[in-house]
């Protein structure tokens, strides 16, 4: 297990490798190395996901997050330096970005790049080298963000348990069983949700990527909540909603995955405000949100459907993303949802790396009468 050095870390690895000298007590690891039967060599193998059975971690303990975004400069102007160019991808939701280089930021810059984040819901930039960089760096980059979550249940590069690796090799019969079952591959969620203190502003990098398909689509829910009736909007101010870990878990052991850390459930807001710009945005998402605090079954699975379907078919405030070699795409995971668009049929890999700095616990301000 690597020695992980970060000030903003503080996961306490739980040592139970069998120390057994039996050889049928190791704990099992899997590598995705030794699955890529005849597929393209993937560009950046050292990125790959290993699993191992025998990595655990300790509960997240609470820490205090620093918001960069907060106070930061909004004329940008140590982000979108000379040269730069922002384009909006829709008015309210999703900007890309190219003549910036993200690595070579200030803080000043990173404190912008937050608070751009915040408004824009997601950003896109364009040719950046962290694929590039040694993986550590890359790390530093985003631990400037947040503490640097461990995700519980995917396999990461070995030695480099805080990068979240989304992988698909290209293996038909992968895709197939993924669509198996479901209409669409549409899934929206917010990524963790059920942590005490749930991500914020999150980075995704490509490595492999499809020419054309596999983007990413992101809601505004900023913009979703500013579409509710007054009525409905205090009504939800002031409730609470359970949001799991539990499935992701038992999902991930029924397909004999791993569980790094026990699952936990938290009671968030539905409405929460956003520490930089101060916007309130619906905090619920079909992924981990189970139910609304207070309510009867029926009452919570009634209110819950309505909001997703809103949320989901919110073509007017969602962007969508194309992905392309040397793009970085941030988003501010406290106020939107996003999900992948499995779509390609061409065998082509598509493999990302996330680093997930965690964010304050969520918090409501009360409703303003409109
Ligand atoms: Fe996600």
């Amino acid at each position: 297990m690597a020695t992980v050095t970060s000030t903003q870390t503080q996961h306490l690895p739980i040592s139970v490798k069998a120390n057994s000298q039996s050889m049928e007590e190791k704990p099992k690891v899997r590598r995705a190395i030794d699955e890529e039967g005849d597929t393209v060599a993937a560009s950046h193998p050292h990125y790959l996901p290993v699993w191992d059975h025998g990595e655990k971690y300790a509960p997240l303990q609470p820490f205090e997050h620093i918001e960069r975004g907060k106070g930061a400069d909004p004329s940008f102007k140590d982000l979108l330096t000379e040269g730069s160019k922002l384009q909006h991808l829709t008015p309210t939701t999703g900007s890309e970005v190219t003549g910036v280089q993200l690595s070579k930021l200030s803080d000043a810059g990173k404190d912008q790049l937050a608070l751009l984040v915040a408004q824009r819901k997601v950003v896109a930039f364009r040719n950046q080298d962290f694929e590039n960089l040694p993986i550590q760096e890359a790390l530093d980059f985003g631990g400037y963000f947040g503490r640097r979550h461990i995700h519980p249940t995917t396999g990461s590069p070995e030695g480099y348990p805080e990068l979240h690796i989304v992988h698909r090799n290209g293996n038909v019969s992968e895709f197939d069983s993924f669509r198996g079952n479901r209409n669409s591959s549409v899934g929206w969620h917010s990524d963790v949700s059920n942590e005490k203190q749930p991500p914020g502003t999150t980075f995704l990098y490509a490595l492999d990527v499809p020419e054309v398909g596999g983007d990413t689509g992101f809601v505004n829910q900023v913009e979703a909540y500013n579409r509710l009736s007054p009525l409905l909007k205090e009504r939800l101010h002031g409730l609470k909603a359970i949001h799991s870990g539990l499935q992701q878990a038992e999902s991930s052991k029924k397909r004999d995955g791993i569980v790094r850390r026990e699952p936990v459930a938290s009671e968030h807001p539905i409405v929460r405000t956003h520490p930089a710009t101060g916007e309130k945005a619906l905090f619920v998402n079909e992924g981990f949100t189970k139910s609304i605090v207070g309510f009867k079954n029926e009452e919570s699975e009634m209110l819950l459907k309505f909001l997703y379907d809103h949320i989901g078919r919110g073509i007017d405030y969602q962007a969508r993303v194309r992905w392309a070699p040397g793009t970085v795409v941030i988003w501010d995971n406290r106020v939107t949802s996003h999900s992948v668009i499995v779509d390609w049929t061409t065998g082509e890999r598509r493999h990302l790396a996330r680093i997930t700095p965690q964010a304050e616990a969520p918090f409501e301000t009360p409703y303003i009468p409109e």
